[in-house]
């Protein structure tokens, strides 16, 4: 569109808001006098893509509603070295944390969570990856046959537009793309990074040198071994290629896609009830539901609008047809239990009316956690360090970057490994952690939908060579203690990626805006905190094996003298952070084990509200999270246009 043309749109707009409009709306009132007929409630990542997709029908009107601002042209946003800078600011983030965690001795640990449209997509650190086949496969335990490797890759290829290789990279990943696993007409654009740091080549041989073979087809269903990442970085701007800059940015220019941000959903309002107090009927007919059917004779709860803040005033807006919920995994279930539907003794201890009695909302919390191990390079290298270390150098980059979109400012880390635990363990201590693990998370009173992933967790252990634990190699520095000026550093953060503990999510108040209580219970499981522990050592022995050997000249986190078991677990517990990949909180499931949606989405209990985000994962792939989520967000609206057509 010309700018002549949009100057027109917006003043015809002007003139008739009822009738034309699109895009950001800026009055709330006006927002609210609408009838959408779908309201996403989350503009975040899979949210942005549910709503883009389905106003491509334009019969239908489609309203977004997000807490945040829409800030494309931030450079803390769109800068890719700049990664995280954006995080722990009232402007970008939510700023939420845990609760005191039981197994790092009351420790609090920062959740960030985007409060920006684009959600974390926009907050994120660009890792675009995916699973391995097994594990979206082990998905049809939880949501039936459409829940597996091909019944999302069709959707993971729809988000995507994969560029190959450009430079020659440390890898020689091709210059060409496997179209049949990789997507090359989507929204959000992934390319290889064009700057490597020279401590990579070292860190890949001593890799394989330790049975960590490299591989340059980690999209193609086996995501093992150690791969150059591929970024959601659009290389021809050198900027973050996001919800909001592509979906977002799509659908904008039609008039059936509204968006209000700075706009906190508060409940769904709803007619109807799927409880009954002291009800023995309903209670036997919630336990006999089944996966992919929601009982016809018992009552449902139907949404008819949503009442969200601006700041001080509420506004409630009508609905015609459903409500999609995609808030993310950390304030889904918190929008679901303060609209009733939720464990009634939650919902009934802070005075809710419960609507739909569904115990799993906000349970199954899983999350992968990190432990970084870093060591100072000698002279020589460049990493990262270097933008601190020479300010000429860093701002050469910068203006490079500013009138070319390359250089360092354009590249982020990108040298994932991961790896079975055999790798790096014998099997008999393989065995005994899995003892431990089972009996542990048996203890613990599993739903019958955790445990059957248990089952499955146990079964991958033994039998299958997928990512249990990951590397993800920084070069630069990365770790608890401050960066000595003038060193460069090698970091080598090892990611737990099959964790057997699990935690919860719930409203602590009937305060709609009061921040959720968060216990994702870091490494309660006592698998989880020795296979870190052992990793961290492995991550050690990695950089006293050559050639990387040669390249390092100290310890730096944890310290050299770190050498009883002790010592060791007082580092993983004092470093431990998460790798901000919370899922599982309102999962694909049958309803009387434990899960809160269908396999199409919807949840137990109602007609019309389903739930698009990380929420619905059921069991976590070894990943990063965004290209699996923006798969859901694209499934989410396929089936949504079904059902409704
Ligand atoms: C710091 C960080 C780094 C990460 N790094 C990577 C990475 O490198 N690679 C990768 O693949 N993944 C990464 N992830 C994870 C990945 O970004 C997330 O898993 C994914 O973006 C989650 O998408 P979602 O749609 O579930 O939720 P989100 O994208 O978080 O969307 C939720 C949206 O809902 C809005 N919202 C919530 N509640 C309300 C309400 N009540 N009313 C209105 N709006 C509301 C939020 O503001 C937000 O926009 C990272 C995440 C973070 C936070
Ligand atoms: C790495 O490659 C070697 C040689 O091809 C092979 O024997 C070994 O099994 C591979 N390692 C893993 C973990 O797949
Ligand atoms: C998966 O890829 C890795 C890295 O290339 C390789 O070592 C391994 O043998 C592959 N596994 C299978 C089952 O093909
Ligand atoms: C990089 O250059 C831009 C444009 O000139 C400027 O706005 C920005 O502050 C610079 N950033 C850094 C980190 O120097
Ligand atoms: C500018 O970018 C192009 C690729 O987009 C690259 O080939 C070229 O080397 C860059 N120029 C500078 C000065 O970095
Ligand atoms: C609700 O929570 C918000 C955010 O913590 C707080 O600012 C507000 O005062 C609370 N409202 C009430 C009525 O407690
Ligand atoms: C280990 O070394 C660090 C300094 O690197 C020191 O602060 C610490 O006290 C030492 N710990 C032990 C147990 O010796």
């Amino acid at each position: 569109m010309s700018p002549l043309s949009v100057k027109a749109v917006l003043a015809l707009a002007a003139l008739v808001p009822a009738v034309l409009g699109g895009g950001i709306v800026s009055d709330p009132s006006v927002f609210a006098s609408k009838c959408f007929d779908y309201i996403v409630v989350g503009g975040g990542t899979a949210g942005l893509a549910v709503a883009e997709r389905l106003s491509e029908n334009s019969n239908i009107v489609v309203g977004v509603i997000e807490a945040g601002q829409h800030l494309p042209n931030d450079p803390l946003i769109f800068t890719p070295a700049l990664f995280g800078y954006a995080q722990s600011q009232p402007t970008y983030d939510w700023m939420l944390e845990t609760v005191p965690q039981t197994a790092l001795d009351g420790k609090v640990l920062e959740q960030p969570r985007g409060k920006i449209l684009g959600g974390s997509s926009a907050l994120n650190y660009m890792a675009f990856d995916r699973g391995s086949k097994a594990e979206y496969d082990a998905w049809t335990k939880f949501g039936g046959s459409d829940w597996s490797w091909s019944g999302l890759l069709p959707y993971i290829k729809k988000a995507e537009h994969v560029h190959g290789a450009v430079v020659t990279t440390p890898w020689n990943d091709p210059k060409t793309v496997d179209t049949s696993v990789e997507g090359v007409t989507g929204p959000i654009q992934v390319s290889y990074n064009d700057w490597y740091s020279d401590i990579t080549k070292p860190y890949l041989n001593t890799g394989s040198s330790l049975g960590i073979n490299l591989s340059t087809t980690p999209d193609n269903g086996n995501a093992t071994g150690v791969y150059n990442c591929k970024m959601s970085v659009d290389r021809t701007t050198g900027r973050r290629s996001y919800a909001a800059n592509t979906y977002h940015t799509i659908a904008s220019s039609r008039s059936n896609y509204w968006v209000l941000l700075g706009a906190e959903a508060t409940k769904i309002v709803t007619t109807g009830s799927n409880y009954k107090r002291d009800d023995a009927s309903v209670a036997s007919a919630d336990s006999t539901d089944s996966t992919t059917t929601d009982s016809a004779s018992r009552k449902s709860v139907t949404a008819t609008g949503v009442t969200f803040k601006v700041g001080s005033k509420s506004y409630t807006v009508k609905l015609k047809k459903e409500v999609i919920v995609s808030c993310g995994s950390l304030k889904t279930p918190q929008l679901l239990e303060l609209s009733g539907i939720g464990n009634k003794d939650i919902l009934k201890k802070y005075g809710i009316t419960p609507l739909v009695d569904l115990p799993g909302v906000g349970e199954n919390l899983q999350d992968h956690v990190f432990v970084p191990n870093s060591f100072a390079l000698k002279p020589g290298y460049t990493t990262f360090d270097i933008l601190n270390n020479d300010p000429t150098f860093a701002a050469q980059q910068n203006a490079t970057y500013y009138k070319n979109g390359t250089g360092i400012y354009a590249a982020t880390h990108s040298a994932f490994a991961f790896f079975d635990l055999q790798t790096f363990l014998p099997q008999s201590t393989v065995n005994s952690l899995l003892k431990t693990a089972i009996s542990e998370a048996g203890s613990a009173g599993p739903s019958p939908l955790e445990q059957t992933a248990f089952n499955i967790q146990a079964n991958a252990i033994q039998n299958t060579d997928l990512g249990q634990v990951e590397i993800i190699m920084y070069p630069g520095h990365f770790s608890p203690t401050p960066a000595v000026p003038g060193t460069s550093y090698i970091s080598i953060l090892m990611a737990l990626q099959r964790p057997w503990s699990r935690g919860s999510v719930h409203i602590g108040s009937n305060n709609a805006t009061a921040p959720p209580v968060i216990d994702p219970q870091y490494l309660s499981n006592d698998f989880d905190m020795q296979v870190m522990i052992k990793a961290c050592q492995f991550a050690r022995k990695i950089a006293q094996t050559a050639p990387l050997k040669n390249a390092i000249a100290s310890f730096q986190d944890p310290p050299a003298n770190t050498t009883s078991d002790a010592a060791w677990e007082a580092y993983v517990k004092d470093a431990v952070e998460p790798v901000y990949h919370p899922a599982g909180t309102a999962a694909l499931g049958a309803r009387a084990d434990g899960g809160v949606v269908d396999s199409r989405l919807k949840v137990y209990g109602t007609t019309n509200i389903r739930v698009a985000d990380a929420s619905i994962i059921p069991l976590e792939p070894a990943a990063h999270l965004q290209s699996t989520v923006y798969g859901i967000g694209e499934k989410a609206a396929a089936m949504i246009a079904a059902d409704n057509s």
